[in-house]
């Protein structure tokens, strides 16, 4: 279901090319999350805490999917903050001091957390839970003039990775406001075979976070990379 059906506003980027930068867009996720949107368009900016790694990466995404036409850049952290759009990309451990080194080119902006906090418990994973309840709420609080959301927790990136396989998937998207859900509804929207929708505010952040676990934990009792589908879902009339 399209974001139209939620959100009645024309989308943000009609007509052009978004601009998104991945904060720890070297690793699995960043580079999975950065493919798939240049694929569908967006120039992609993916950031490291080393200038040489993140154009490591962007050469490795291009060389990869050469043929594609992707418009990925890679560089510093700073330069992926600079983007109109951040999604934060980084392990759980190291995201707030991360982002609260990038407050002032984040100043203004949606800043989605893709953060999810999970630790190895004998043979499976456990969710992290921060003294504010989620991670994306951690972010906001050394954010305060951002406009942070939380999204695209329950993706694998090997799947999300495959440009060859089309997406079918929800993505459960927390938000203090209808504007900054509709910001990271339209990311999420941009990329075929995807369908944002708002599970609630930031408060919501932290069972959307945690529920990785069990995914994680399905996926490697059951050899699989499975993705989040919720059935009996009506959009229309529903949004903000
Ligand atoms: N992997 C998945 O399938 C998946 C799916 C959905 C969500 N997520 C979430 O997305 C985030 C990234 O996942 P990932 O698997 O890509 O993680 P990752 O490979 O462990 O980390 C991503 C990048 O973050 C940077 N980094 C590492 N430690 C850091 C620290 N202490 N402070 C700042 N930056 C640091 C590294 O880049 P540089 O060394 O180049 O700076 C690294 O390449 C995690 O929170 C994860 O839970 C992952």
């Amino acid at each position: 279901m399209p974001t139209a059906a939620l959100w009645k506003a024309p989308p943000l980027w009609k007509g052009r090319g978004m601009e998104v930068g991945v904060v720890g867009g070297t690793g699995p996720a960043g580079r999975a999350l950065g493919a798939r949107l240049a694929a569908a368009g967006a120039a992609v900016v993916l950031g490291s805490r080393s200038a040489e790694r993140g154009e490591q990466a962007a050469a490795e995404l291009r060389g990869r999917w050469a043929g594609r036409g992707l418009e990925v850049s890679g560089g510093t952290n700073v330069e992926a903050a600079e983007a109109e759009i951040v999604v934060l990309a980084t392990p759980h451990e190291g995201v707030a001091e991360t982002a609260a080194g990038l407050e002032k080119p984040l100043a203004g902006k949606v800043v989605v957390s893709m953060v999810n906090g999970l630790q190895r418990v004998g043979g499976e994973l456990e969710a992290v839970l921060p003294a504010r309840g989620s991670f994306a709420a951690t972010v906001q609080a050394v954010l305060p003039r951002s406009s942070v959301t939380a999204a695209f927790h329950h993706l694998p990136a090997r799947r999300l990775g495959d440009l060859d396989r089309p997406l079918d998937s929800d993505v459960l998207v927390c938000a203090d406001s209808s504007d900054s859900a509709k910001r990271t509804a339209e990311l999420v929207e941009t990329m075929p075979g995807l369908r944002a929708v708002w599970a609630g505010s930031l408060a919501a952040a932290g069972p959307v976070e945690a529920l990785t676990a069990a995914l994680v934990n399905v996926n490697m009792r059951y050899r699989s990379h499975v993705a989040l589908r919720l059935e009996g879902l009506r959009l229309e009339g529903r949004g903000a």
